[in-house]
């Protein structure tokens, strides 16, 4: 399967999919990765590993539905089978969301705290409990269906820092996972459930 990875800063979750993917049994290979904006670390991986970028700022653009358009364009260069959102912090619309399977990983238990500040939250509100989650993005803000989730435990003295790095290590294992698995089984969506394996057996 062909990935391509969207990505905003450091980009281990990428790192991940790239090592993961450098294996040919696990199935897929990203064929690009992209970017809202210059100079991150992410971009620095793609180019290490030797991966195409691109990069699409949304002030480049006269308003949002011509940013919209311009990276679904990028994207679709690439002919993608999934696009895999590792830490980009933009919301995609259309075309995006009807040209594209989006897979997404967010660090918290969604329903729980979707946005910007998952982490922050989940902490402010002084859940005992916490995590992350990979969804099929829509349209909406991390409201897609789940496709994957595993907990983690928020320790005393935790400040966001320290519980998000120890969350990102749940994260990274579980979106090589899932991709993989998407990637090499495929999937069906029935309302807000996603199976796993080709429909019709
Ligand atoms: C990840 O926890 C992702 O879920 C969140 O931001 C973080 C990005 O980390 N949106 P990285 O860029 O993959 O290191």
């Amino acid at each position: 399967a062909r990935l391509v990875v969207l990505v905003s800063g450091s980009g281990t979750n990428l790192q991940a999919l790239l090592d993961a993917s450098a294996d040919e049994a696990y199935g897929a290979r990203i064929v690009a990765v992209g970017a809202d904006r210059h100079g991150i670390e992410g971009l620095a991986r793609a180019e290490r590993a030797g991966v195409p970028t691109f990069v699409e700022r949304l002030p480049d653009h006269e308003d949002r539905a011509a940013w919209d358009r311009a990276i679904a364009e990028r994207i679709a260069e690439h002919r993608p089978d999934l696009v895999i959102l590792a830490g980009f912090m933009k919301i995609l619309g259309e075309p995006s969301t009807t040209s594209f399977t989006m897979v997404n990983t967010h660090p918290a238990l969604l329903p729980s705290f979707p946005g910007a500040h998952g982490v922050r939250d989940a902490l402010a509100y002084g859940v005992r409990v916490t995590g992350c989650t990979v969804i099929l993005a829509d349209a909406g803000v991390d409201s897609g269906p789940i496709v994957a989730q595993e907990a983690v435990t928020v320790l005393d003295g935790d400040d966001e820092e320290t519980l998000h790095e120890r969350i990102k290590v749940v994260e990274r294992r579980l979106l090589v996972e899932t991709v993989g698995r998407l990637a090499r089984e495929g999937w069906t969506v029935t309302g807000r459930t996603v199976r796993l394996g080709r429909s019709g057996g």
